[in-house]
């Protein structure tokens, strides 16, 4: 069974106070006993504070991006070793806003999965259809292209330490999530694909949370789908309140 994970992506909001006040607000509020492990990825200029705040509560720590080089002159970029030394555990790579707003390819993405394991870091590898390649019928050949192309050269042992995240492009910071049906249909897909990929042992171990609207109303029906193992949560994640009733509806 595939482990359930609700991760919390805060994207570009956040100063330190404001990472303070949130991260304090989670670790008060977390239920005493969880079904999930709950991760939250802050902005870069956070995390070192963040994972001072969270080391001795459940609250695992991620990044939102990683470049794939280790050092050098690339400015702007961190690396996955830099990630590391602030206490990072999982680092979400090709999100949508990441491959729409800033280029990245699936190669590029490919690249740094690689780099990101290699350096003992979890990847939460994004991948998800815009509204007009749904409308236009082709949603599983995209998310076959980016899964296939994310994921080229990648062992099955290194598999089992890669989480996948579904987020339909059209659902994102819209208010329209995917309907339970919509979701499952596609985490079916994708598992069924890992499966031809990487045998049915491995796919059937595979994370694939979902991504897009998910809120506190919700959230449990979406998690009680049977291949969907997890929440990428975005504008919920951004009062403790919402975020722990998201946490408390994985079952
Ligand atoms: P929203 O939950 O705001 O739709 O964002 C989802 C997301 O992009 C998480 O990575």
């Amino acid at each position: 069974m595939a482990r359930m994970i609700i991760a919390g992506n805060w994207k570009m909001q956040n100063d330190i106070n404001g990472s303070v006040e949130l991260v304090s607000g989670l670790a008060a509020g977390m239920p005493a006993k969880i079904n999930c492990e709950v991760v939250v990825c802050p902005p870069f200029t956070s995390l070192e504070t963040v994972y001072s705040l969270a080391k001795n509560t459940k609250i695992s720590l991620g990044a939102q991006n990683m470049h794939f080089e280790d050092s050098g002159a690339f400015t702007g970029e961190i690396s996955a070793s830099m990630l590391k030394s602030v206490g990072c555990k999982y680092v979400i790579l090709g999100h949508s806003e990441r491959r729409a707003i800033f280029g990245e390819s699936n190669d590029w993405i490919n690249k740094k999965i690689k780099k990101a394991l290699s350096s003992g870091l979890l990847p939460i590898f994004c991948i998800g259809e815009t509204l007009e390649e749904r409308e236009s019928n082709i949603t599983f050949d995209v998310i076959k292209k980016q899964v296939v192309e994310g994921l080229k050269d990648i062992t099955a042992a290194q598999m089992a330490d890669i989480v996948l995240a579904y987020e339909p492009v059209w659902a994102i910071g819209t208010g329209k999530t995917a309907s339970p049906a919509q979701a499952q249909e596609v985490h079916k897909f994708i598992r069924t694909l890992l499966s031809e990929l990487y045998g049915a042992a491995i796919a059937a171990e595979v994370t694939i949370q979902y991504g897009g609207s998910v809120k506190p109303d919700n959230a449990a029906e979406l998690l009680s789908q049977p291949d969907i193992n997890g929440a990428l949560v975005g504008g919920a994640c951004l009062k403790a309140d919402s975020f722990i009733k998201i946490i408390e509806a994985a079952k």
